[in-house]
């Protein structure tokens, strides 16, 4: 039986249309996605969107819509995003589907049956733009003097029945769980914000609201629907099956890893294990922090009107350009900055020069000087091996990238081989080789060409695209394009289709 994986992206919060932050956070859960698939496991990706609560219900309101009308619409916006970025998902939820509501009511059920639900009064500070709620201490002063949460949201004062769940009762339970699973939170700079939250000590959780109606109802206790974060967080639970824990899905739970932003790391690493502990649920085996990403040195706000859409971005440099730049800039985990500068400069010279010249240089040589087939390699030098040698072991070394989400070192790993074929081409000089030795040109085309195709094999979860592209033009058949495939050696003599450039520089038009 093939290995599983199950990873998911939060669900995107529909009050406004999907932004290049969003995109982020799929684009890099896909790449890990089809990363697995590309190793063999059988993959279950899941993406969608949270459709409750208040923040959702006020932005319907402000637009004079019913919540319903104004989510549809809106998550068909993060639908068509997550198309047009070419994320791989296998399902989509929507937390306003009847499959979610079972899980949430069933879950409901189980943790009032094991006793970690009461019913109490809220009285306290909550955060709409957040969704959250923040004690006195949290808060911080805003510069005309009002109190904000320590995100810089508003906060209001809710004082409401509500029912609580007993977080307090599971702060050393959650310890323990963090000190025997130290890869549960990563990277290690938010396992260490989250151990020191919860060796604060942890207030209970309030869990439902009584002052709106647009949530999932509270079972048995019509005025109340459920806090919006636990209706959220089970939605990695309601796509895998749940309750049906003999559904084929739920064989994927636990989950292997969540991708979320760094802001939500304590609802996915403190609250949602909770939840799932105290229901008798196994927790997922690991949560990714990733930063947060500005632009040109400025936060992205409506109000700034420097938001990004990423369809945009992608209809003038291409999706996979866009894909490439945004988890080559900078380090996963680390907060970056947004420039087009610099997205046209890795553009221009890492895909347009180092790789589509490279494969470009290549293929035209084949085609003029092999009579368009694969060229036969007959004596192999060290500097042939050198480079053969370094392409074949990408997979062994992206494996073990990837499996700690460094995808920022994958790319690194793979632009060295990459950079080393330069060398080689330039240093072999193959189109010198034609006249004096044909013989040794074709042995120095065919290691390129080899090496391209692992180049272009583990680079298809970065650029799916692209990749197809030059896997098409290097002639290697639909079913041998993955890792394990690599082992097979293609039959020489086969002629290949007409090279064309995979990456155009992009110049910018006079305006
Ligand atoms: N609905 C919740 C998540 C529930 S998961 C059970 C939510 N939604 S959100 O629409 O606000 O999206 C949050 C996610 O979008 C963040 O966790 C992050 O992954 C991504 N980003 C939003 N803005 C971002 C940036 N400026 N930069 C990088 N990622 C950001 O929170």
């Amino acid at each position: 039986m093939r290995k599983r994986f199950y990873i998911t992206t939060p669900i995107y919060y529909v009050n406004a249309a999907p932004h290049i932050g969003h995109a982020y956070t799929s684009i890099a859960a896909d790449v890990l996605a089809r990363w697995k698939r590309l190793d063999g496991y059988d993959v279950f990706f899941l993406t969608g969107t949270d459709e409750h609560g208040q923040k959702v219900a006020k932005a319907a309101r402000d637009e004079g819509l019913e919540p319903q009308a104004f989510v549809d619409r809106v998550s068909a916006e993060f639908r068509a995003m997550a198309a047009r970025m070419n994320i791989s998902n296998d399902d989509f939820i929507r937390t306003t589907e009847p499959r979610h509501y079972a899980a949430c009511s069933e879950l409901w059920r189980r943790l009032v049956a094991n006793g970690h639900i009461y019913l109490g009064h809220y009285e306290g500070w909550y955060a709409v733009r957040d969704e959250a709620f923040y004690g006195e201490d949290e808060l911080v002063i805003g510069p005309d003097g009002t109190k904000l949460a320590p995100s810089g949201a508003p906060v209001e004062w809710v004082r409401e029945p509500s029912y609580f769940f007993r977080l307090s009762a599971w702060q050393n339970k959650l310890l323990e769980f963090y000190e025997n699973n130290p890869d549960f939170i990563a990277p290690p700079s938010r396992r260490n914000e989250v151990l020191s939250f919860v060796r604060s000590g942890l207030s209970d959780l309030s869990i439902s609201r009584t002052s709106f109606r647009w949530g999932v109802p509270v079972p048995g206790d019509a005025d109340h629907v459920m806090y919006v974060w636990l209706d959220a967080l089970t939605n990695y639970i309601t796509a895998a099956g749940f309750p049906n824990e003999n559904s084929e899905r739920w064989a994927f739970w636990p989950a292997d890893v969540h991708i979320v932003g760094k802001e939500i790391v304590r609802f996915h690493a403190v609250y949602w294990p909770a939840f799932l502990m105290a229901a008798g649920i196994a927790p997922p085996k690991r949560v990714f922090g990733h930063g947060w990403w500005t632009v040109e040195g400025q936060k992205m706000s409506k109000s700034l009107g420097n938001v990004i859409d990423p369809c945009a971005l992608a209809d003038t440099y291409g999706v996979d350009p866009v894909r490439y730049f945004l988890l080559r800039e900078v380090p996963f985990g680390n907060d970056g900055d947004f420039s087009y500068r610099s997205l046209v400069n890795r553009l221009n010279q890492e895909l347009a020069n180092d790789l589509g010249n490279l494969a470009q240089r290549s293929l035209m040589l084949v085609a003029r000087e092999c009579g368009g087939q694969r060229p036969e390699a007959s004596g192999l030098t060290a500097d042939d091996l050198s480079l053969k040698n370094a392409a074949y072991a990408l997979p062994e070394i992206l494996r073990d990238k990837l499996d700690r989400q460094a995808l920022h070192e994958a790319l690194d790993e793979i632009w060295k081989v990459i950079r080393a074929a330069n060398i080689y081409i330039d240093r072999q000089a193959p189109w010198v080789l034609r006249k004096t030795d044909p013989r040794r040109m074709a042995t120095v085309l065919r290691v390129l060409l080899d090496s391209l195709r692992v180049i272009a094999t583990v680079l298809q979860p970065f650029m799916p695209a692209s990749m197809a592209r030059m896997l098409d033009q290097l002639g290697v058949p639909q079913d041998l394009r993955n890792n394990a495939s690599l082992a097979v050696d293609l039959p020489s003599g086969v002629a290949l289709p007409a090279p064309s450039a995979v990456f155009p520089r992009f110049v910018e038009k006079a305006t």
